[in-house]
């Protein structure tokens, strides 16, 4: 099937603006009576091991690594179900010490990845309750030999850099959390909570689409700097990660993401007034903290960019992006937007190659 860019001049850029579609797409027909999760790829046996689980393990590559880490958190904060991420090209090459009744879980847009395969391969026959694949494309290898699959329904992606398939991923996982705190915490009100915000993510996102020109703006400050450092706490950490991974794929800037609690641990020595810091604040039970760090790096001379959002207040004369207002539970799904807004724009204003970076590739099917 081919696919136009129709009115964008990159296919990355169309599809980082399909994204409430493909969320929408994802979610479709998935809520019964928007009370509870139902995915019709999963049979009674899936649920019964669901029940049985007390451990998730989840193994995955690049973005999809990102993803899980998100995941982490709404795994043992939402449905209390301990989870570890792992990268799988780290995860074939250890000890494997699998935890009392645990699922394997991996995330892949291609789902042909060839450490994933190898990951997959590996844990066979060592005592995981089963395997379970999400994953962007229904015939792929991974969905083959995973004894489950979910779908993300994000559409093809032919950017090299994932965008839509990453935010699909990260709704699937959410509703994956729904279904896990239906079988097992028993929390309804949580679980139609999950769903209201899942129902209303794609409109937040159409809203902080809308949002470019602000972005836009960020990109003219960082385009010709050599280093970048993004900051988040929480759930925003893996998002921090995620944008400084996207800026290095496509604007070829290099970037870290990193805890912002962490920073004074090392990074910090990196700061002055040449190396933007971009930080994810919004809202939150974290807030407070943030600003604390924000002030280390204020008074290093740090040359700071704030993402925030209506209501959250800090002191003059910071750089404040202000965007939307977002739940809580849905805000690493939308901060993952305008970071992906910003690599591109970055790499556009460089006249980089955006769909096809050097030395990269859509899928790695070579260990
Ligand atoms: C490649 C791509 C990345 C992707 C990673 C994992 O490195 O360039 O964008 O995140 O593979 O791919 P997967 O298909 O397993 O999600």
């Amino acid at each position: 099937k081919s696919v136009h860019k129709g009115k964008f001049k990159h296919y990355t850029a169309k599809e980082i603006y399909e994204q409430p579609v493909s969320i929408k797409n994802t979610i479709l027909n998935r809520f019964i009576k928007n009370e509870t999760v139902y995915f019709s790829e999963l049979d009674v046996k899936a649920e019964k091991i669901f029940s049985q689980t007390e451990h998730i393990q989840i193994i995955a590559c690049g973005t999809s690594y990102h993803a899980g880490l998100v995941s982490k958190y709404w795994f043992e904060s939402l449905a209390m179900i301990a989870c570890d991420v792992e990268v799988a090209s780290e995860f074939c090459y250890k000890k494997i010490l699998v935890r009392k009744n645990s699922l394997l879980l991996i995330i892949s847009q291609s789902g042909e990845t060839a450490d994933n395969l190898n990951a997959l391969k590996i844990s066979k026959n060592l005592g995981y309750l089963g395997s379970l694949t999400i994953c962007n494309s229904k015939s792929s290898s991974l969905v083959y030999e995973s004894d489950f699959s979910l779908f993300t329904c994000a559409g093809i992606e032919i950017g090299v850099a994932s965008t839509k398939a990453f935010t699909t991923q990260l709704t699937v996982l959410l509703m994956l959390v729904a279904k896990f705190i239906h079988l097992k915490s028993k929390n309804f009100k949580l679980e139609k909570k999950i769903i209201n915000l899942l129902n209303i993510l794609p409109n937040r996102i159409e809203e902080i689409l809308k949002h470019k020109k602000s972005v836009y703006s960020l990109a003219k400050k960082i385009f010709d700097k050599k280093n970048i450092i993004f900051l988040g706490k929480g759930e925003q950490y893996p998002i921090a990660m995620e944008g400084a991974l996207k800026i290095k794929e496509i604007s070829y800037i290099h970037a870290e993401g990193y805890p912002i609690g962490e920073l004074k641990h090392g990074p910090l020595a990196l700061i002055d007034s040449n190396v933007p810091i971009i930080i994810i604040a919004p809202n939150n039970n974290l807030l407070e903290k943030i600003k604390l760090n924000i002030e280390e790096i204020h008074s290093r001379g740090g040359l700071i960019y704030i993402l925030s959002d209506p209501f959250a207040k800090f002191n003059k004369n910071r750089n404040i992006i202000r965007l939307p207002y977002i739940e809580h539970l849905i805000s690493p799904i939308f901060y993952a937007i305008p970071l992906q807004l910003l690599a591109y724009y970055t790499a556009l204003i460089k006249g980089e190659n955006i769909d096809q970076p050097r030395n990269l590739a859509k899928s790695v099917t070579v260990e």
